[in-house]
């Protein structure tokens, strides 16, 4: 029987993450699923019953707590197959340039961005032992800049400064990492999950054709 391969999801508690989970689950991944605070426990609970899904309580801001998560997936694992880089933080809805606080849109660069760079460093060495490795940069439409000039496109309008710059680091951060990787066995994408039709103001589904782009990333 195949082996199982093995996914690092960051964060499940809320929305797409555990669809992403779920998905990986049904398709022969052990998935470990790296939460913080209510969401560990909701998940700690929910993950009991499941025979491959293991929960590990991290803070993405914090080094001490990242360096906890490396020592079980380098000792109890040993290899990777899959990084799903999901957690996030967003806020600063219609915040203008007065109102940004400096702390917030860092605070917000450390789980969207810098905790995505230190994961990517720390779980290499474990992602070179799988043979089909890959790095999933869960993103959104309000980083890509073309689509935020596009009048059209319904999240044109918002304003969530830090967290639009932070997934748009995200995604440069993505097309430089994937030339770097070119010459290895690791691929790296960026995954959009809302499509246009599907685009519904802070109420996602994962639509037939998310699901299914997603798919072809994880199989
Ligand atoms: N939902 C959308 O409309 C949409 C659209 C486009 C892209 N996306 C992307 O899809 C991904 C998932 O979105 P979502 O809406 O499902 O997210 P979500 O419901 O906000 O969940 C994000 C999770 O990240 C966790 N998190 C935040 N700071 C953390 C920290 N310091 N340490 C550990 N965990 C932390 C949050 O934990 P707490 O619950 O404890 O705060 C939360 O459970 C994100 O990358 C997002 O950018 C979402």
């Amino acid at each position: 029987m195949e082996e199982n391969r093995i996914a690092l999801v960051t964060e499940a508690g809320n929305g797409l993450g555990g669809m992403f989970a779920d998905l990986l689950l049904e398709h022969n991944y052990k998935v470990i699923l790296a939460a913080a605070k209510k969401s560990y426990q909701s998940l700690a609970k929910q993950c009991e019953e499941v025979e491959d899904c293991k929960v590990i309580e991290v803070d993405f801001t914090s080094n001490e707590s990242l360096c906890r998560l490396k020592h079980v997936l380098y000792s109890y694992y040993g290899k990777l197959d899959l990084l799903l880089n999901n957690a996030e933080v967003v806020n600063g809805f219609g915040q203008k340039i007065n109102q940004l606080v400096l702390e917030d849109v860092k605070y917000q660069f450390d789980v969207n961005f810098f905790a995505v760079l230190k994961l990517v460093q720390m779980t290499k060495p474990l992602l070179e032992k799988s043979n089909n490795p890959k790095i999933i940069n869960v993103t959104s439409g309000l980083g890509d800049i073309n689509k935020m000039k596009d009048k059209t496109f319904c999240y044109s309008d918002y304003s969530l400064t830090a967290y639009a710059t932070s997934k748009a680091a995200l995604n440069m951060y993505t097309v430089l990492q994937a030339r770097e990787f070119k010459p290895t066995k690791i691929s790296i994408h960026s995954f959009d999950p809302v499509v246009r039709k599907y685009c519904t103001y802070n109420s996602v589904i994962l639509g037939e054709d998310v699901r299914n782009a997603f798919m072809e990333l994880i199989v």
